[in-house]
């Protein structure tokens, strides 16, 4: 997405060897419009697959995954994170370790809102790992749901999360993708 790129290149700021700072337009404050726009690429690219429910994790994922149920017209559903959790058995329970914060966290999404009926969509702000992803695709096998792709709105190609889900064969979709971070310059995938 050329409007992505542009804005990542205008007010992105490259932390270190890995790490993208967002949080003028993502992260911390939000541009709905751009917000609005990601939302209908989303849906353009996966408007033939039989979306039941957009999944997300708080909080930063909420704002593109709402954008994306407006343009499907569908629910969304964002996965709660605690530090700890016992076992609650109205809850669906994953692990997601967050290699960037060194924290391991436990993701729960109500049994209420997921069913073996579901076709879902992920939708997250960012594919580096891919343990949040992971944590999701956990949570909808619990639920006997389909997991019919993976949209990202800015994916990291140099980190793992992106081989992890290849194997799997999930259709994804990345709005923007970044090959490396040169001299504190974001080096884009060909698009
Ligand atoms: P993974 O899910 O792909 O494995 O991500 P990882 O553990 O590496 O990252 C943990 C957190 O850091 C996630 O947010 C993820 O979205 C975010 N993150 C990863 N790489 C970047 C980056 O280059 N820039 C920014 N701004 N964030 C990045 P989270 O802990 O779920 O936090 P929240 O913001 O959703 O509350
Ligand atoms: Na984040
Ligand atoms: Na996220």
């Amino acid at each position: 997405m050329k409007e992505l790129q542009a804005r990542i290149k205008q007010d992105g700021q490259v932390l270190g060897k890995d790490v993208l700072k967002v949080d003028s337009f993502l992260n911390h404050q939000i541009d709905p419009l751009l917000m609005q726009r990601m939302g209908e690429e989303f849906y353009q690219h996966f408007r033939e697959f039989p979306i039941t429910k957009i999944l997300t994790v708080e909080s930063s994922g909420i704002a593109p995954a709402v954008m994306t149920g407006l343009a499907f017209q569908k629910p969304v559903v964002f996965a709660r994170k605690h530090k700890s959790l016992t076992l609650k058995d109205d809850l669906y329970v994953a692990d997601v370790y967050s290699f960037t914060k060194k924290t391991a966290n436990k993701i729960s999404v109500s049994r209420k809102f997921l069913s073996a009926t579901d076709h879902v969509l992920i939708v997250d702000d960012f594919l580096a790992n891919g343990q949040a992803v992971a944590g999701l695709t956990d949570i909808i096998k619990q639920a006997d749901a389909h997991l019919e792709g993976i949209g990202i709105v800015i994916e990291k190609t140099f980190q793992k999360g992106r081989q992890l889900i290849d194997r799997q064969h999930i259709p994804i979709f990345s709005l923007a993708r970044i090959k490396a971070f040169e001299n504190g310059q974001v080096v884009f995938e060909e698009e």
